[in-house]
C-alpha cells in the first residue's frame, strides 16, 4: 500500500480487499465491545477547509477508538499557503503527528501536502475527489452483497468529486458503472481516460450518458450526490434547472432491479437529488453506508499509521 492516500490510484485491488476484510474486523470488534487500541499514542491532524460531519467525526471518532488522537484545524487555525507555504506547515506537522486528513478545495494542495509531508496523508475530499467515500461505499456493497466486482452502479447525478472516485473505484474493482448526468456535467475528461484505461485490465465496463432512465434500467445500485458541491454555491440556481429530470425518485427505483440499493454519500437534499420517500424507503441503505464511514476509516488510519515508530 502506498504512504498516502491521495487517489484511489494510490491502492490495488489487493489493498482494498485487504481494507474490506480490515473493516470487518474493526466493526465486529466494536460491536462486540472489544476495545482495539491499534493506535495508541498516534496523533492525526485533520486540516479542514470546507464543512463536514461525516468525515470530521468518523476520522476522530475513529482515532479515539483506536487508542490515539485527532486535531482538528479549521481554516482560519491554518490558512494553508496563506499563513504560511504549504511546504512549511507539511514540515511542522510531519514532527509532530503520525499521520494528516486534509479537505481541502484544490486537489493539487493535497498532491502538494503529500509531496512534502513525510508521514501518511489522507485525502478528506478535494474538488476533484473523495477516495475515502467511495472506499467506504465499495465495503458497503461487499458487505451486503458479498462482493462488488460486477454490480452495476448508476450514478444518477453530477460528474463531481464523489463521481471521479466512484469511476476509479469501479474500475479498479471490476464494477458496472454508469454516470447519467445533464449534458455539460460530465466527469473531467482525464479522470475518465484513466479509469477507462484501468477498465481494461479489471473487466470493468464504463459509461456516461444522459438519460437517467436508461442508466437505472437494471440497476443492482442508485446512487446519487447533491446537485451543487461545496464551493459552487454560486451556481446553485443554475444546477437545479439543469438537473430536473435527474432526481432519484419511485420512477427510477422501479426501474432498477427489484433488491437496488439506494445510496448517497451524504448530506442529502431532499426533494432535490434524491426524492424523500426514496431516501427513506425500503431499498435505502444510506446510514449503513454512513456508519461505515467509521469502520473502513479506522482501516486505512490502521493500515497507514500502523506501525511507525
Ligand atoms: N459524505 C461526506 O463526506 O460527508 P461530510 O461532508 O459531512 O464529511
Ligand atoms: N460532492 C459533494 C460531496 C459532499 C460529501 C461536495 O463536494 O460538496
Amino acid at each position: 500500500m502506498n504512504r498516502h492516500l491521495v487517489t484511489l490510484d494510490d491502492l490495488t485491488p489487493h489493498d482494498v480487499e485487504t481494507l474490506f476484510e480490515a473493516a470487518a474486523e474493526l466493526k465486529a470488534k466494536r460491536r462486540q465491545g472489544v476495545l482495539h487500541p491499534l493506535l495508541s499514542g498516534k496523533t492525526l491532524a485533520m486540516i479542514f477547509e470546507k464543512p463536514s460531519l461525516r468525515t470530521r467525526v468518523t476520522f476522530e471518532a475513529g482515532m479515539t477508538q483506536l487508542g490515539g488522537h485527532a486535531v482538528y484545524l479549521t481554516p482560519t487555525d491554518i490558512r494553508l499557503g496563506e499563513r504560511e507555504t504549504v511546504q512549511d506547515a507539511a514540515r511542522n506537522l510531519e514532527r509532530w503527528v503520525d499521520g494528516i486528513v486534509a479537505r481541502t478545495f484544490s486537489h493539487q494542495m493535497v498532491e502538494r501536502l503529500a509531496g512534502y509531508a513525510r508521514v501518511p496523508v489522507i485525502n478528506g475530499l478535494t474538488d476533484r475527489h473523495h477516495p475515502v467515500q467511495i472506499l467506504c461505499d465499495l465495503f458497503t456493497l461487499w458487505e451486503k452483497r458479498g462482493r462488488v466486482r460486477g454490480l452495476r452502479v448508476a450514478f444518477i447525478g453530477d460528474g463531481n468529486n464523489v463521481c471521479h472516485s466512484w469511476l476509479e473505484g469501479a474500475a479498479k474493482m471490476g464494477l458496472n458503472f454508469t454516470l447519467a448526468c445533464p449534458k455539460g456535467y460530465e466527469p473531467n475528461p482525464e479522470v475518465l481516460t484513466r479509469a477507462m484505461a484501468e477498465a481494461t485490465t479489471s473487466g470493468a465496463t464504463l459509461a456516461v450518458m444522459h438519460d437517467p432512465e436508461v442508466a437505472a434500467r437494471g440497476a443492482d445500485v442508485l446512487y446519487t450526490d447533491v446537485w451543487a458541491s461545496m464551493g459552487q454555491e454560486d451556481e446553485r440556481a443554475r444546477r437545479l434547472r439543469d438537473f430536473q429530470g435527474f432526481q432519484v425518485d419511485g420512477r427510477l427505483v422501479r426501474l432498477a432491479a427489484s433488491d437496488v440499493l439506494v445510496m448517497h454519500c451524504l448530506p442529502a437534499h431532499r426533494g432535490e437529488e434524491i426524492a424523500d420517500d426514496v431516501i427513506e424507503g425500503p431499498h435505502s441503505i444510506v446510514f449503513d453506508e454512513a456508519e461505515n464511514r467509521l469502520h473502513m476509516q479506522k482501516a486505512i488510519l490502521v493500515h497507514l499509521l500502523g506501525g511507525r515508530g
